[in-house]
This record gives structure tokens, C-alpha cells and sequence, in this order.
């Protein structure tokens, strides 16, 4: 079964929001693992609007399913995931003010860059995922830099999806299949939700994980939303 890593930089945000500790990270991240996720995502900005580098170590702990760092490989980066040893480090290409990722590596034009820094992370018994878009002229480079893995980025899946599922899925189909004839493990991520997943997950082969925060958390608020509305009435209920 594919495993689910959810992605709580959205916890995060909202937690900065108020300066103080609600929502609780670490309570969080805890209870995801209680109620059945396979692993915790984080990614780290260089400006900590959503994790902090902080809460990356005091993460590390609590966390008894796996461990998913993802983000760009500068120093503060690399000597944090060296610091913290997670299980996987997903890496992303996305400059230092994205909203949030918006493209996957060009494994050619930035294949010694990674290879260099996947060999690092190896050898920090480290496993690597390279985050893709789907196309498969990027994966004979991706697994020559010695990548354990790719992470689909699935945006463009997604925002296909309700127009036509087929053809959004097709290019990720193709590079799933390339990526395994070379030996990659596949991870996917990006605007995966309740609506689009079922279908995702069926159809790609040996779909080891995906990674999902935006609406995962959304979808949280929206199906819990009845309960809390009649519990406050309930409360109010006693006067
Ligand atoms: N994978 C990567 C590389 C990401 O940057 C993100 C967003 O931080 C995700 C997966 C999860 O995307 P979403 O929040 O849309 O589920």
C-alpha cells in the first residue's frame, strides 16, 4: 500500500499566525502518527514563515513513522538534514520566495550539483528522493546522480484531473514506468487531495509515497467543522 506522508507546514503557518504554540507542532505531528499516517513531512524555508529549523530538531524525537525533510539543498539545508539524520530527504528546486514549489529538477542541466549532493546525503545513510516534473527526458540523469527516488510533482495532474483524469495522468504513467526501469523508487506529491487520489495512486505503478499537506489540512477543518459549530452550541447551550 502506498504510504501517507502529510505535510504539516500548514500547522505551522497557522500556529506563526499567533506568535504563541496553538496548534501544538509537536502534538500534532504526534497525533497524525496515532491516527494512522505513515510520516511526517516538513519543508523548511530559508525565511521559517512555515517550519522553523527548530522545530525540524525538535521534531526529530517524536517522530516514529518516517521522517521527510524536503527542500532546496543550500548550506543551512544540508547541514541541518546532516544534523538531524531523517529518513528521507526530498529535494526540491524552488527558490527562496516561492509560495510554494512550483517546478521540478532539470536533472541535466543540474545533474553534478546533485549528484554531489546526493552522494553527501548517502553517505549519511540518507535516502534521497529528486523532486520531477513528469517527463521522462529528466530520469536517465535523475538515477545516474545515484537518487534512491523521484517525487512526481502532481500539480499539473491535478489541475487536469476534473477536465479529463486520463490525460492528466498519462505523462506520469510514462516517467513511473521509466523511473522504474531504472531502478527509482516513486514518491509523489502537489495538490494531491480526497477527490484525486484514489485515482492517482491506482493507476501509477509501485507508487511507494505521497506527500500531502495543503489539502489534507483543509479538508481536516472543512469535515470537522460540523462537529466543533455544535459543540460551541452545545457549551452555550448551558446559560
Ligand atoms: N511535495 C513538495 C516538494 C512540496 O513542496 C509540497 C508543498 O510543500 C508538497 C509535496 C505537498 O503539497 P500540498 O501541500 O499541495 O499537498
Amino acid at each position: 500500500m502506498t504510504k501517507l506522508s502529510v505535510n504539516i507546514n500548514k500547522i505551522a503557518t497557522l500556529r506563526n499566525s499567533r506568535g504563541a504554540n496553538v496548534p501544538n507542532l509537536l502534538q500534532f505531528a504526534t497525533d497524525i502518527q496515532d491516527f494512522g499516517a505513515d510520516g511526517i513531512t516538513v519543508h523548511p524555508r530559508p525565511d521559517e514563515r512555515h517550519i522553523k529549523y527548530d522545530d525540524v530538531h525538535e521534531l526529530k524525537p517524536i517522530i516514529n513513522t518516517e521522517f521527510n525533510i524536503e527542500g532546496y539543498p543550500n548550506k543551512k539545508f544540508i547541514d541541518l538534514v546532516r544534523n538531524v539524520k531523517p529518513h528521507q530527504v526530498t529535494l526540491v528546486p524552488d527558490k527562496p520566495n516561492a509560495i510554494t514549489s512550483n517546478s521540478g529538477w532539470d536533472t541535466i542541466k543540474n545533474y553534478s550539483f546533485l549528484k554531489e549532493i546526493i552522494a553527501e546525503l548517502s553517505l549519511n545513510s540518507i535516502r534521497t528522493s529528486i523532486f520531477l516534473d513528469p517527463n521522462i527526458k529528466f530520469i536517465y540523469s535523475a538515477a545516474k546522480t545515484g537518487a534512491d527516488r523521484i517525487e512526481l510533482y502532481t500539480e499539473f495532474y491535478s489541475k487536469k484531473f476534473e477536465l479529463d483524469r486520463n490525460i492528466a495522468i498519462s505523462n506520469y504513467i510514462s516517467t513511473a514506468n521509466e523511473a522504474i526501469n531504472f531502478g527509482l523508487g516513486i514518491n509523489a506529491g502537489h495538490d494531491l487531495n480526497l477527490k484525486n487520489i484514489e485515482f492517482f495512486s491506482t493507476r501509477i505503478p509501485n507508487l511507494l509515497e505521497v506527500s500531502i499537506g495543503h489539502a489534507l489540512i483543509c479538508e481536516s477543518l472543512y469535515l470537522g467543522l460540523e462537529n466543533v459549530i455544535n459543540l460551541y452550541k452545545s457549551k452555550l447551550s448551558k446559560n
